[in-house]
């Protein structure tokens, strides 16, 4: 007899080869289709990420009720569907595109659905709900894909989303993951040191995307565990925006060219809401960055933004570093 998680994989991977079923080959699907071709995403992608359709129909039931799958309370833990006051169960996701999300080694074990039009009403993006086989702290998006260009490479990209990940996989980058939204976890970090010592954060280019990528380094970087930077997109762009504006080619060079180290990050970030012709805006600034610079263990790289901070502010570099040596002593 299978395991309990043993058959909701099962299900999950019946599950997930019906909804891309729908998609590619049904009436129903058409609509959702002409969605993902005008954002750029070609069959071949579609096919290759198993992307998906939910319909509004009772899609499921009818596909369970035909295959003779009627354990009743595995489909209730399966968290395909929710409850009804009256026990019976509804359909989680309905008019959805449907990513499948898989673990470590490539079975589908949770969903994420997204909305195909900008309704405030319902989220943009449902995800199954937690249980014994998704736990979304533990899981990076396109990581079982993934793995291996990272092991080849020793480098992995972290984006946000779905689309951000396919948009790099299009430009050829196919060791991008997602943490699916911007709280990155120990976990989710954890699964990467395995394989990776350089890592790239390319979160989106907006505000919430910045200060995500700040809360990433700041977790990531007392590790010591990764040689690290940043990937800061033009414009408030998410990768996914920029390939659709500047096409796949042109962000495969940008990604390259624009590889920051975590204090090239941290010279641009906090600078931000401040007014750097003031005097006390610059002191605020200088001593930020000079508590960065005394957590970084690399020589070099706080050689470098030593020499660039004196440089900018006209400053000895003498009194800049004894400034560091004083933040030093705290740190240690
Ligand atoms: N996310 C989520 N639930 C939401 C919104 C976002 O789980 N209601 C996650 C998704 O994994 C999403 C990621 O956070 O891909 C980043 O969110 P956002 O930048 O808002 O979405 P995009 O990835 O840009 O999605 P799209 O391009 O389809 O609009
Ligand atoms: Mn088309
Ligand atoms: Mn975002
Ligand atoms: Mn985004
Ligand atoms: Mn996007």
């Amino acid at each position: 007899a299978h395991s309990e998680n043993g058959r909701l994989k099962q299900l999950y991977a019946q599950v997930s080869q019906l909804y891309h079923h729908i998609l590619v080959n049904t009436k129903l699907g058409e609509s959702a289709l002409e969605y993902l071709h005008a954002r750029g995403l070609s069959d071949e992608i579609i096919n290759e990420f198993q992307l998906g359709y939910a319909p509004t129909d009772e899609l499921l039931q009818a596909f369970f009720h035909e295959k003779k799958i009627d354990d009743y309370q595995l489909l209730r833990r399966s968290g395909l569907f929710s409850e009804r006051k009256d026990e019976t169960l509804k359909e989680r996701f309905n008019d959805r595109i449907m990513f499948p999300i898989r673990d470590q080694m490539g079975q589908v074990i949770a969903f994420s659905g997204r909305a195909l039009t900008a309704d405030k009403k319902v989220p943009k993006y449902l995800n199954s709900p937690e249980g014994p086989l998704f736990n979304k702290r533990k899981i990076l998006f396109n990581f079982d894909k993934a793995k291996k260009t990272i092991r080849h490479t020793g480098e992995v990209f972290l984006f946000e989303g779905f689309m951000d990940v396919l948009a790099a996989w299009r430009a050829g980058i196919k060791n991008g993951v997602a943490s699916m939204g911007t709280s990155l976890t120990t976990e989710q970090i954890y699964l990467l040191e395995q394989t990776a010592t350089k890592l790239y954060v390319c979160y989106d280019g907006d505000a919430p995307g910045k200060a995500a990528a700040r809360r990433a380094l700041e977790l990531i970087s007392p590790l010591h565990k990764f040689e690290l930077g940043v990937v800061l997109l033009p414009e408030k762009l998410d990768p996914d925006e920029y390939v659709k504006k500047y096409g796949e080619a042109s962000f495969a060079d940008f990604v390259m060219q624009n590889r920051q180290t975590e204090l090239e990050f941290y010279l641009e970030y906090y600078k931000q809401n401040k007014n750097l012709e003031n005097e006390h805006d610059q002191l605020e600034y200088i001593t930020a960055i000079l508590e960065k610079v005394a957590q970084v263990t690399d020589p070099l790289l706080r050689d470098l933004t030593l020499g660039r901070l004196a440089k900018e502010f006209g400053i000895e570099r003498v009194n800049l570093e004894s400034q560091l040596q004083v933040l030093l002593t705290r740190f240690q």
